[in-house]
C-alpha cells in the first residue's frame, strides 16, 4: 500500500495535475460512463436457494441461429436491457451425443443474467446428436472467439456492437468440457476471462476416449496459468468409470495437474445430483447433473458474474460467494461432498 500510495504521489509530480487522481470515485451503484453497475451476486439471485430458477433481469431473451463462413453454426442467446447496450459473452460448448434442448433451459437463464450466449455445434442441431460427431480439442470454442469479434463488427449481425469483448467466459460439459480446458490451454492469455468445465472426460493417457482424444494434466495446468477455472463432477457421475470411480479419477488428474489456481475442484453429492425426472424426458443424475437447475448452475451463474461482470473483483459478494469461506459460500454448501480451492480468486 506504501509503495502504491508513493508511486501515486510521484506520478502526480511528474504530471503536474493532480486531476485524474482527484476525480471523485464513481458511486458504488454506478459506473464512470454513467451505465449501472452489474448486479452483485448472491444465493438469491444465482439460484442456490430453492426453487433455484432465478431468472435474471435481462429479459426478455432472443434467439438466433447463425451460420459463419458457411461451415460454423450458432445458436445464440440475447438478453435485453434498457440501460445497456453491450454484455459480456459465455461460449458454452455442448457434450457428445447431446442436443440443444439438454442445456437450453439453463443457457436462457445465464443470458436473463446479462451475457450474450454462444452455443456452437460441430456439425449442426441434428447432426451432432450422432455420437460420432465428435470434437475434443477446443476447435469449436477457439473458433467462436473469432467468430464473436467479426460478429461484432458486423452490421448486418444481431449480435453487431452488443458484445464486451473484454469480458468473455468459456464453459462445456463433459466432451464439451474437455474442450473447455484444451481451448483454454491454447487461446493466449488475456482472450478470455475464466473457464468452467462441467464433468469433462478422465484425463490421459488412459482416456477415455484414449490420448490424444482427451485432455491431459499438463494442459489443465497450462490453462490454470493463465485462467480461473471451476472444475465440476459429481459422485455418482458413472461416465467413464463406474460411480465413484469417476469422480475419484477426475480428482486424480485435478491433483496430478498441479494447479497453480486460481481453481476449484467441486464434487458435489449423489443426493443433489439424483435422477428426479424434472428434466424429462432427459436424464438428469450423476454425469448429466449440469443439465439440472441446481446445484451445479447457480455456481456457473456465480462464477460468470464474477469474471464476466465484477472483473473479478474481490469486494464482490460473488467473490466471497466462490472463493471464500462464509456463510453462503461454495465450500459450505450442502450440495457438495468434497472441493478443493486452490489460491481462491
Ligand atoms: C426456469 O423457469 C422458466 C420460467 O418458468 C422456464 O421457462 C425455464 O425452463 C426454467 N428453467 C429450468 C432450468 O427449469
Ligand atoms: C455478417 O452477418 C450476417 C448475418 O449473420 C452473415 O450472413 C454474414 O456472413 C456476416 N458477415 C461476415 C463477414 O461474417
Ligand atoms: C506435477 O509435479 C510432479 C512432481 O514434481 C511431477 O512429477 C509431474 O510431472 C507434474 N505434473 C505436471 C502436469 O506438471
Amino acid at each position: 500500500m506504501a509503495r502504491c500510495a508513493a508511486a501515486a504521489s510521484l506520478a502526480c509530480a511528474l504530471l503536474v495535475s493532480c486531476s485524474a487522481a482527484l476525480r471523485p470515485v464513481p458511486a458504488k451503484d454506478e459506473l464512470s460512463n454513467g451505465t449501472p453497475a452489474w448486479p452483485d451476486c448472491s444465493p438469491e439471485t444465482d439460484g442456490h436457494l430453492a426453487p433455484h430458477n432465478r431468472t435474471g433481469p435481462f429479459t426478455p431473451v432472443t434467439f438466433n441461429d447463425i451460420t459463419w463462413q458457411n461451415k460454423y453454426r450458432y445458436y445464440t442467446l440475447l438478453p435485453t436491457s434498457s440501460e445497456r447496450s453491450i454484455f459480456p459473452v459465455l461460449i458454452f460448448m455442448h457434450g457428445s451425443a447431446s442436443v440443444y434442448e439438454m442445456y437450453s433451459p439453463n443457457l436462457e437463464m445465464y443470458a436473463s443474467q446479462g451475457f450474450v450466449v454462444i452455443y456452437p455445434f460441430i456439425e449442426g442441431p441434428k447432426q451432432d446428436h450422432n455420437w460420432w460427431v465428435t470434437n475434443t480439442n477446443g476447435d469449436y470454442i477457439v473458433k467462436g472467439v473469432d467468430y464473436i469479434k467479426t460478429a461484432n463488427g458486423n452490421l448486418s449481425s444481431p449480435l453487431y456492437q452488443k458484445l464486451d469483448l473484454t469480458n468473455v467466459i468459456i464453459a462445456g460439459h463433459s466432451m464439451g468440457g474437455t474442450c473447455s480446458i484444451m481451448a483454454a490451454k491454447r487461446l493466449p492469455s488475456g482472450a478470455v476471462k475464466a473457464a468452467i468445465t462441467q464433468h469433462p472426460g478422465i484425463c490421459g493417457p488412459f482416456g477415455p476416449p484414449p490420448s490424444p482424444s482427451t485432455w491431459m494434466e499438463t494442459d489443465l495446468r497450462e490453462a490454470n496459468l493463465k485462467f480461473p477455472m471451476v472444475f465440476m463432477t459429481a459422485t455418482n457421475d458413472g461416465a467413464f468409470w463406474p460411480a465413484p470411480q469417476t469422480a475419484e479419477h477426475e480428482l486424480g488428474c485435478f491433483k496430478g495437474a498441479n494447479v497453480t489456481g486460481p481453481i476449484a475442484f467441486v464434487q458435489y453429492t449423489t443426493d443433489s445430483c439424483k435422477e428426479d425426472h424434472a428434466r424429462d424426458p432427459y436424464a438428469d443424475e450423476g454425469h448429466t447433473c449440469a443439465f439440472k437447475i441446481a446445484p451445479e448452475t447457480p455456481w456457473v451463474t456465480t462464477a460468470i458474474k464474477l469474471y464476466g461482470q465484477q472483473d473479478g473483483s474481490k469486494t464482490s459478494r460473488c467473490y466471497s460467494m466462490l472463493w471464500g469461506e462464509g456463510e453462503g459460500s461454495l465450500r459450505r454448501d450442502a450440495n457438495v461432498e468434497k472441493s478443493l480451492i486452490v489460491n481462491g480468486g
